[in-house]
């Protein structure tokens, strides 16, 4: 399988990318301190889809925003695709009720961790298998 090379450098807090690999849009956000409070502020029973959908990790990992993030250190950064897990639309960034992804084509909300909260979608946004090969670059896939 193909992967990719991403320079996220120019990357500061609260700004984020859109990379394409194998046909879909994939999101990479340094998230704000404030994005990764609130994402660990919320308790696992409140989540529609408790595991953590993480291709880096167990597949019955649970949806932490730890196991959702880079990991330890890099908590900060989150890598996902970008295709609703209802029927596949884009979510649109920094909308939705809780201040993650949007998707506008039936409501779906998801947090600052791309977890689902509320409207149809069934998972949380998937986090494809990926890597920071330096500081600065992340390779997916
Ligand atoms: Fe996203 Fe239906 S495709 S809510």
């Amino acid at each position: 399988l193909a992967s990719i090379e991403v320079d996220v450098s120019s990357l500061q807090p609260g700004m984020s990318l859109t990379a394409k690999w194998r046909g879909k849009p994939v999101f990479i956000r340094n998230r704000t301190e404030k994005e990764v409070e609130e994402a660990k502020a919320v308790q696992l029973a409140d989540l529609k889809d408790p595991v953590a959908r993480n291709a880096n990790i167990a597949a019955d990992a649970q949806a932490t925003d730890l196991d959702r993030s880079a990991g330890e250190g890099k908590e900060n950064w989150i890598v996902m695709i970008g295709s609703c897990t209802h029927l596949g639309c884009v979510p649109l960034g920094q909308a939705g009720d809780f201040g993650g992804w949007f998707c506008p084509c039936h409501g779906s909300h998801y947090d600052t961790a791309g977890r689902i909260r509320k409207g149809p979608a069934p998972m949380n946004l998937a986090v494809p298998n990926f890597a920071f090969t330096s500081d600065t670059v992340i390779k997916i896939g």
